[in-house]
């Protein structure tokens, strides 16, 4: 990875903080997204210590396009390529709550948010290929065994569920990972999804989400993988030359494994980005 350079989103803990430590020990130059810039820092100065490697962090809400927006203007000013777009934040949350742009904020986060963060970066990626955009989704979407909800897709005004929501989340990650593989095809970016397993970090804690799912998280963390072992086919993707030519796919445990039935939907990967490009064209201009 020497020479390379990888933006991460939410690399301040967890699996990302894992996945950046790794990939700066290879060499690579890290940029890290996340909300609590003083943790990244904490995070950047124990891989920088480590590494001997530049770690920069700068501020990302993926709950706002004001926030995006603002991030990759910097990430466009202070980088002259982008290796490696590693969309790797993500959040599970109990009650409905809204992004700043008024949308619900599983999915606003989730998929949203980094849909609009690959569109605004897209043009560096392709800039610097061969490069790679690898997307952390979860086995989770294989709960979303009847596709995503159309009508409630972005609002989930009507008998919310934290976990249904982000398995749905989850789906979207592997549906626009299909739609963009097909859309980069010719221009030596490839774009993976994967599953990183059950791990033992921040996620579902933190009184983000409360019953079942979070007393699995707090209770069985013992028997969890470490987030280092949860960063590893994250590492892969991001690194490896036996997939230098892969894309499309949706790994776990380093291999490829297929996807629900409803991930590998064309026309509801299509209808995904559309709806997206839609849903990002109201909020910023007004227009449908
Ligand atoms: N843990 C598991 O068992 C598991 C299983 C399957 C998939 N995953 C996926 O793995 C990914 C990483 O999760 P993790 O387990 O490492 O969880 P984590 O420890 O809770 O880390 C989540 C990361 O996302 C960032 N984040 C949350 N909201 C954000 C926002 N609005 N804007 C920007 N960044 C935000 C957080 O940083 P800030 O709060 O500072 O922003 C943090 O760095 C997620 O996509 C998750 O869905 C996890």
């Amino acid at each position: 990875m020497h020479g390379k350079l990888v933006v991460i989103t939410g690399g301040n803990t967890g699996i990302g903080k894992e996945t950046a430590r790794a990939l700066s020990r290879q060499g690579a130059r890290v940029v890290i997204g996340c909300r609590d810039v003083a943790q990244g820092e904490r995070a950047a100065a124990e891989i920088t210590a480590e590494s001997g490697r530049e770690v920069a962090v700068l501020a990302l809400d993926l709950a706002s396009f004001a926030s995006i927006r603002a991030f990759a203007e910097q990430v466009l000013d202070t980088c002259p390529r982008v290796d490696v777009l590693l969309l790797n934040a993500g959040v599970v949350l109990g009650d409905r709550r809204e992004t700043a742009d008024g949308f619900e904020a599983t999915f606003g986060i989730n998929h949203l948010g980094h849909f609009l963060l690959t569109e605004l970066l897209l043009d560096r990626v392709k800039a610097s290929a061969p490069s790679r955009i690898v997307v952390v989704s979860s086995d989770a979407h294989r709960r979303a065994k009847t596709g995503l909800d159309w009508d409630e897709l972005a609002q989930r005004r009507h008998g919310y569920s934290g976990w249904q929501v982000y398995c749905e989340s989850k789906l979207a990650n592997v549906l626009f990972t299909r739609e963009l593989a097909r859309r980069l095809e010719g221009t030596g970016v490839t774009v993976n999804a994967l599953h990183p397993g059950v791990v033992a970090t921040e996620f579902a804690q933190g009184g983000d989400v409360r019953g079942p799912v979070s007393w699995f998280f707090r209770f069985a963390s013992p028997f969890l993988k470490t987030p280092a072992q949860g960063a590893v086919t994250s590492i892969f993707l991001a690194s490896s030359p036996e997939v230098d030519t892969t894309t499309g796919g949706y790994f776990k445990d380093c291999q490829e494994v297929k996807p629900n039935r409803a991930a590998r939907d064309d026309h509801a990967a299509r209808r995904l980005w559309e709806e997206s490009e839609r849903l990002i064209a109201i909020r910023s201009h007004g227009v449908a």
